[in-house]
């Protein structure tokens, strides 16, 4: 972190944390999730590459062989790109072996913990699971509240409660929607229940979170309450033509302005705020344009968006389209400087 965002995030969390502060000369980001800057950070990792997810079908699998945690020091180069968010995957089988509501894994929870330590950033702490279909609420409310209860830093960090199904990925799809919504207010519930005041909490829903789909498919989350109103909906969204993120060319120059404006509006109708929690577009002209075009409508509507995270950075992405990972990423080589407008 470079400048006043930890004071800001000391406040917001309503601790007092004694905080060097380092001046920089770059403006006042778009956003105001954290003041300065747009949240772009590591997602998680999200196909078969690499990550602390990893490696699915090997339960719990070997660190370096099946999975991998993310590099602090790569982490350091894009903090002091600008980037202050980095929303951070782990496996729930591997950090609970045996049961949801179990023990945690020490030697798991101590490498994830060290990655949340790290100063200066927001971390979301992102679950995906591989299991069948979580469909008890109470057994995820344990989960959470057992995650919850952990000594992490408080003022940065967020929860994002994604259950993924079936699935590497972290998103819920095709699952009942009520079922859906309870599991985030399952989850909710949990994390207060520990103790942890503070955090942020992010929920998505269901058909991958996507935002372009957002109104028609998850109208019934805007019900989701909060005592502490930190509730934070995170979408995702890509510019391919079928909004998978799997091809490096984009529908359009104005495609990502278009596919986030609906959930803009039903944000600001239902008085609630948002975050981009994955979005990418390939190395090309008319993806920068598009991306540019997207990031841009949301810094205008920054009194609901909060930010974005690039997806994705990783030790192990190789020549991934869409890899921010420094130094020979293919983002991070050809995309930075398109997003570095948006950074603080
Ligand atoms: C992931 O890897 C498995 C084999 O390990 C393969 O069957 C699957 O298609 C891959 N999925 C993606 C999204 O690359
Ligand atoms: C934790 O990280 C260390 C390397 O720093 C590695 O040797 C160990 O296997 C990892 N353990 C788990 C469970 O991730």
């Amino acid at each position: 972190m470079k400048l006043t965002s930890l004071i800001l995030l000391a406040a917001a969390a309503g601790s007092a944390v004694a905080a060097p502060v380092r001046e920089h000369a770059k403006r006042a980001s778009l956003f105001q999730f954290v003041e300065e800057k747009i949240l772009i950070g590591l997602s998680g990792f999200g196909t078969n590459e690499s990550g602390a997810e990893f490696g699915e079908n090997n339960l719990p699998g070997v660190w370096g062989t099946d999975y991998i945690w993310p590099d602090t020091s790569t982490i350091q180069t894009l903090i002091d790109k600008g980037m202050n968010i980095f929303r951070v995957q782990f496996k729930m089988e591997r950090l609970a072996p045996g049961s949801m509501t179990g023990s945690f894994n020490a030697d798991y929870l101590r490498n994830l913990t060290a990655i949340l330590e790290m100063e200066d950033v927001w971390a979301v702490l992102t679950i995906s699971s591989n299991g069948a279909i979580i469909t008890s609420t109470s057994e995820f409310q344990t989960f959470w509240q057992n995650v919850a209860m952990r000594p992490f830093r408080e003022q940065a960090l967020a929860l994002a409660e994604n259950a993924d199904i079936n699935d590497v990925d972290n998103e819920y799809y095709g699952m009942d929607q009520t079922l859906v919504l309870n599991l985030n207010q399952a989850a909710i519930n949990g994390i207060r229940a520990a103790g942890a005041t503070s955090q942020y909490i992010f929920v998505e829903g269901n058909s991958w979170t996507g935002a372009w789909t957002w109104t028609s498919v998850n109208d019934n989350m805007k019900a989701l309450t909060d005592p502490q109103d930190k509730i934070v909906y995170e979408m995702h969204q890509y510019l391919d033509s079928d909004g998978s993120g799997t091809s490096a060319t984009c529908v359009s120059s104005t495609i990502g302005e278009e596919r986030v404006s609906s959930a803009t509006a039903w944000l600001r109708a239902n008085g609630k705020k948002g975050i981009l929690g994955e979005f990418a577009g390939g190395v090309n002209d008319q993806c920068k344009t598009a991306v540019t075009g997207m990031l841009n409508a949301m810094a205008a509507s920054s009194d609901v968006w909060l930010g974005a995270m690039w997806w994705a950075a990783g030790p192990w992405w190789g020549s991934y389209i869409f890899s921010m990972e420094p130094t020979s990423g293919t983002a991070y080589q050809g995309m930075l400087a398109t997003l570095e407008p948006f950074l603080g």
